[in-house]
């Protein structure tokens, strides 16, 4: 079976980078992790990549000028040296994982339907940082966990899959992230198999489709009822 040669983008700890390389382990997944880069020297995400002998590299943001303004001249040749490493090693989709740096349009436009994130919320809603301090202070009862191709506005774009878990009351923003966290790393690689299989396909007008897909039915409600 050939399998799609897919690159990690991450700025931290990597623990969803992690999960994509466990799935990946399997000869039988569909996608094989090639290439793995951080914006950030040191983060722990390297490591794992290394443990797991996937090609690591660091293009550091701050050698591609000011960081002040949104798309300077600095973020499109940080891209462009992206674009090029992401080429090179042959990638065919991009997944952010915890990639903490805002890509430009350009770069995103270059990469419709093969660009693809997760976040800790059920999107639209929560979009950004500090996500589930505010979905606390919100009195959500569900919250989750979203992966969705990218588009260039921030924590936005087609939504491939999503996981709800419940809030529960002595809930802090560290117990939240954690159950949360549990289920991002179930999403991420069930997603990107989807997507690597051509089974979840971008349509023109930015709705996904899951092809063959068969769902548990119910409903996860809190209280239940
Ligand atoms: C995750 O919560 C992810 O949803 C968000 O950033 C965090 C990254 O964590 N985009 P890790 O580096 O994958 O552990």
């Amino acid at each position: 079976m050939s399998r799609v040669k897919v690159a990690v983008l991450i700025s931290g700890r990597g623990s969803n980078l992690q999960a994509l390389l466990d799935a990946s382990a399997d000869p039988d997944y569909p996608a094989e992790i090639a290439l793995v880069i951080s914006n950030k020297p040191g983060a722990g995400g390297l490591e794992r990549a290394e443990k797991a002998g996937v090609q690591t590299l660091v293009i550091d943001h701050r050698k591609f000028g000011s960081k002040e303004q949104k798309y300077d001249d600095g973020r499109a040749a940080f891209d462009s040296a992206l674009s090029e490493a992401l080429t090179q090693a042959g990638a065919q989709y991009v997944c952010l994982a915890g990639f903490m740096r805002l890509l430009t349009p350009d770069f995103v436009r270059q990469w419709r339907g093969k660009l693809i994130n997760i976040h800790p919320s059920l999107l639209p809603s929560f979009k950004g940082l500090n996500v589930h301090q505010r979905m606390i202070e919100a009195g959500v009862k569900l919250a989750g966990c979203t992966v969705h191709f990218v588009s260039s506005e921030m924590d936005a774009g087609p939504i491939i899959g999503q996981t709800a878990v419940p809030v529960l009351p002595d809930d802090s923003d560290e117990t939240l992230a954690v159950r949360i966290l549990k289920e991002e790393h179930r999403l991420y690689p069930a997603c990107l198999a989807r997507v690597a299989e051509g089974r979840a396909r971008l349509r023109a007008d930015n709705i996904v489709v899951l092809d063959n897909e068969v769902c548990a039915e119910g409903a996860l409600s809190n209280p239940q009822c």
